[in-house]
C-alpha cells in the first residue's frame, strides 16, 4: 500500500466534506481552505486531511512518503472539462490572417478552420497524433490539469472521425490524466457536402454513431450549433439519436450567434452547454432548474477578441457554471487552466473563489467526475496540485502569465 503525507501545507484548498452535484449562483464563491494543514493519500485516494496540530497517529505508518508543502498551496487538479487536445497541426498561417483583419467565420468561409486542421489530420498517422497528444497531455499537466475531456471533429469523414477517438482511447490507456471522450462529427460540413448538408447529417447518424458506440469510443456527443454549421433542428436531429445509442450531450453553442441551441441541449439533458459568449433570456430561463452545466471558455474569447460569455448574470440566475479551455489550433491555443482562472476574474468578474469552484468541481461535474475528482473529500482520487510557494491563493489569478504549479500529483 503506497502512502503519502503532504505536511505544513500552507492552505489546503477546495476543501468539501461532501458534494451533492456542482455547485450553483452563490455557492461557487464558497472556497473551504484550511490553513496549517495536512493531507494524507493512500492508494492514490484522499485518505486523511486537517490542521497540523491534528496530525497525531499518523506519523507512525510504515513506508510514508512525506512532502514538506511548506509555504504552499494543496488544491484539487484542475478539471478542464472542454477541448480539441487530439490535432494534426497547427493553425499560426490563420492566426496571422486575423491579425490582418480577417475574421475566424470568414477564415471558416473560405475552407480554412475546422476544415483545414480536417484536411491535415486526414493525411496524419494514428501513432504520430497520439505522440503529439502525450506531450500536449504532460505540457497541461505541469499547469495543473489533472483530468480533461477530449473531442473528436477533426476527421469529419467515417474513418477519420474513428481515427481520432481511437487516439483519445489509446491517450486513456498511456496517460495518467483522467480522459473522457466526445465524438464531434457535426464539428462542420466537408467540403463535398455543402449542398447536401443533410446527407452529412445523416452520414453521422446511421454510420459514425453505431461504430462509435460499436467500439466504445466516446462517452458524449458534441455538435456545433452555429450559423454556417449546423441548424438547431440538426442539432435536435443529431442529439437524439446520439442520446438513443447511449450517449449524453456536450454541445458547442452560442458562440457568434443565439439559435435556440441552448434549449435543445437541455431538452436533451446535456451534461453542458458549451461557449455561451451570445446569450438571451431565453437561454437563461431554459437553463434555469435544469441539470446542465453552462460552461465558459474564456480563453477562446481572449483569443478570438469576442464577448465573454455573462458568466456573472448566469451566476445570478443560480445557474451551475463550469470553466474550460477550448485548447484547439483555432481558436484557443492554449491549455492552460491558469490563465483560464486569470480571464475568469479580470474579464468576467469572478472572484478567484468562483474561478477555481468552476475550473475544479463543476468542471469534474461537466465530465461526470464529479463523485471523483475536482476536490479535497475523502475517498476522492488524489489529482491534486502543489503550488511554488505563493503568498495567497488570490495570486493565482493574479500573477497571469506565471506558472505557480510546482507539482501536479495524479492519484
Ligand atoms: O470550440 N467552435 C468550434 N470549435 C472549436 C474551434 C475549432 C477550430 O477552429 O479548430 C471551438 O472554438
Ligand atoms: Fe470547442
Amino acid at each position: 500500500m503506497s502512502k503519502l503525507l503532504i505536511k505544513n501545507i500552507k492552505g489546503l484548498a477546495g476543501v468539501l466534506e461532501n458534494n451533492n452535484g456542482p455547485l450553483k449562483g452563490s455557492e461557487l464563491d464558497q472556497l473551504t481552505v484550511i490553513e496549517n494543514a495536512f493531507l494524507a493519500i493512500e492508494d492514490g485516494r484522499i485518505s486523511m486531511y486537517g490542521k497540523m496540530e491534528d496530525l497525531a497517529g499518523i506519523t507512525d505508518w510504515n513506508d510514508l512518503e512525506v512532502i514538506d508543502a511548506e509555504g504552499k498551496y494543496v488544491l484539487p487538479a484542475f478539471c478542464d472539462s472542454h477541448s480539441h487536445l487530439v490535432f494534426a497541426k497547427t493553425r499560426e498561417d490563420e492566426f496571422v490572417d486575423r491579425i490582418k483583419g480577417l475574421s475566424y467565420e470568414e477564415i471558416g468561409k473560405k475552407g480554412g478552420g475546422i476544415l483545414n486542421s480536417a484536411r491535415k489530420l486526414a493525411d496524419m498517422p494514428e501513432e504520430q497524433l497520439v505522440e503529439d497528444a502525450l506531450k500536449r497531455l504532460e505540457l497541461i499537466k505541469s499547469y495543473g490539469t489533472g483530468a480533461i475531456e477530449i473531442k473528436s471533429g477533426y476527421g469529419l469523414s467515417v474513418d477519420a472521425e474513428l481515427k481520432m477517438l481511437r487516439v483519445v482511447k489509446k491517450l486513456k490507456q498511456q496517460s495518467d490524466v483522467a480522459i473522457k471522450a466526445t465524438f464531434l462529427g457535426a464539428h462542420a460540413f466537408p467540403t463535398e457536402y455543402k449542398e447536401n448538408q443533410d446527407a452529412y447529417v445523416d452520414l453521422i447518424i446511421n454510420e459514425m454513431l453505431p461504430k462509435v458506440v460499436g467500439e466504445d469510443l466516446a462517452e458524449y456527443i458534441d455538435v456545433f450549433c452555429e450559423r454556417n454549421y449546423f441548424t438547431a433542428e440538426q442539432t435536435d436531429r443529431i442529439l437524439e439519436a446520439g442520446v438513443k445509442a447511449g450517449l449524453k450531450p456536450k454541445i458547442h453553442v452560442n458562440q457568434f450567434s443565439v439559435m435556440g441551441g441552448v434549449g435543445i441541449g437541455v431538452k436533451h439533458n446535456a451534461v453542458s452547454v458549451d461557449h455561451l459568449e451570445e446569450l438571451d433570456e431565453k437561454d437563461i430561463e431554459a437553463l434555469k432548474g435544469s441539470s446542465t452545466i453552462a460552461t465558459g471558455l474564456p480563453s477562446c474569447s481572449f483569443f478570438l477578441s469576442i464577448p465573454y460569455t455573462p458568466v456573472r448574470k448566469l451566476l445570478d440566475n443560480n445557474i451551475a457554471c463550469a470553466l474550460a479551455t477550448d485548447f484547439n489550433p483555432g481558436s484557443t491555443p492554449s491549455g492552460n487552466m491558469q490563465f483560464v482562472n486569470a480571464l475568469a476574474c479580470i474579464k468576467m468578474k469572478l472572484t478567484p473563489a468562483e474561478a477555481l469552484n468552476a475550473t475544479t468541481i463543476n468542471g469534474a461535474y461537466a465530465m461526470e467526475l464529479g463523485d471523483e475528482l475536482g476536490s479535497i473529500t475523502v475517498g476522492k482520487k488524489a489529482n491534486l496540485i502543489l503550488t511554488k510557494e505563493i503568498p495567497s491563493l488570490e495570486y493565482i489569478p493574479y500573477s497571469f502569465g506565471e506558472n505557480v504549479v510546482e507539482q501536479t500529483i495524479i492519484a
